[in-house]
């Protein structure tokens, strides 16, 4: 544990803008807006998306737009959320200038080693990045070294890929936040919070996937997540209060007293779509 429990809302590209962050803000602690496509192979990746149905951010200046988005989540007054963004770029440059952005606001710059689309993997970002640790070093490097809090988002259960040794890769690498997203294995989170722990870099764990209340939190927490997110309950609010609740909990240090009490109502995943 690396301080205060907190929750933290996960991307959903061409949906997660500030206006969602701004509904989301009374629940949350964190809002990473995104994914944008920063650079050309990304953005042509991010049109072949569009061109078969998905939703993406394609401004004509990305960068101008992370600012601008960022910079509306900062406005939100009366529920104070920290905002951030996750960013797919198949070149090194336009991270650092996101990172930029990002620590001229306190932001979180989050790096997308997640995403599985075979277009954006073809063009290196994604979950490609997971197989290539020397290229996410460079990325996770030069993002930190911005001074903005830098994360990487990863996803579980990529074939020949070793997770817990990719997360201490990427913490030495300077990266701040592990955002894990256990793929239906709650396991993954124990391993890669065991590598962190014997790891000499200090990083916090965020699990994601599938939390829908006291129960899942409290499984994440058991595992030896410090946070965890939340994707599709951004827009479902009964959902993200009940895991803003348990969250609070844990924070109290209450969790553990009441998970598995039988209160809590069954914990549903309230769109089973397919996602990236
Ligand atoms: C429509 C949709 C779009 C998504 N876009 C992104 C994205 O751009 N970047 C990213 O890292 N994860 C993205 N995700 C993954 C979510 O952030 C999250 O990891 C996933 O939905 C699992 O969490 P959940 O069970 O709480 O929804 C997306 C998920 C969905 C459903």
């Amino acid at each position: 544990m690396t301080g205060d429990p907190f929750l933290v809302a996960a991307s959903l590209s061409g949906a997660a803008d500030a206006e969602w962050a701004r509904r989301a803000a009374g629940y949350v602690d964190v809002a990473l807006l995104g994914g944008v496509a920063l650079d050309p192979a990304s953005r042509a990746a991010a049109r072949d998306l569009v061109a078969r149905g998905r939703e993406e951010f394609l401004p004509t200046d990305p960068l101008g737009f992370v600012a601008d988005q960022l910079d509306a989540v900062a406005d939100i007054d009366d529920s104070p959320v920290r905002p951030g963004i996750n960013v797919r770029s198949a070149t090194l440059g336009p991270v650092r200038e996101a990172a930029e952005i990002c620590a001229d606001r306190d932001a979180v710059c989050e790096i997308n080693a997640h995403c599985r689309q075979p277009e954006l993997r073809a063009v290196g970002c994604g979950e490609s990045l997971l197989r290539d640790p020397d290229r996410l070093s460079r990325y996770v490097a030069a993002a930190a070294e911005t001074g903005a809090t830098t994360s990487v988002k990863v996803r579980a259960g990529l074939p020949g890929v070793d997770l817990a040794a990719t997360a201490t890769v990427a913490a030495e690498a300077g990266a701040d936040w592990l955002h894990v997203d256990a793929m239906d294995s709650e396991a993954a989170v124990g391993a890669v919070a065991s590598a962190l722990d014997d790891a000499p870099a200090d990083a916090t764990l965020i699990a994601n996937n599938g939390v829908r209340g006291r129960e899942t939190v409290a499984e994440y927490a058991a595992r030896g997540a410090d946070a965890v997110s939340v994707g599709r309950p951004t827009e479902d609010p009964p959902v993200l209060a009940r895991v803003a609740d348990a969250v609070a909990d844990w924070r109290a240090g209450a969790l553990c007293d009441r998970s598995g009490d039988g209160e809590y109502e069954p914990e549903q995943d309230p769109e089973p779509e397919a996602r990236p």
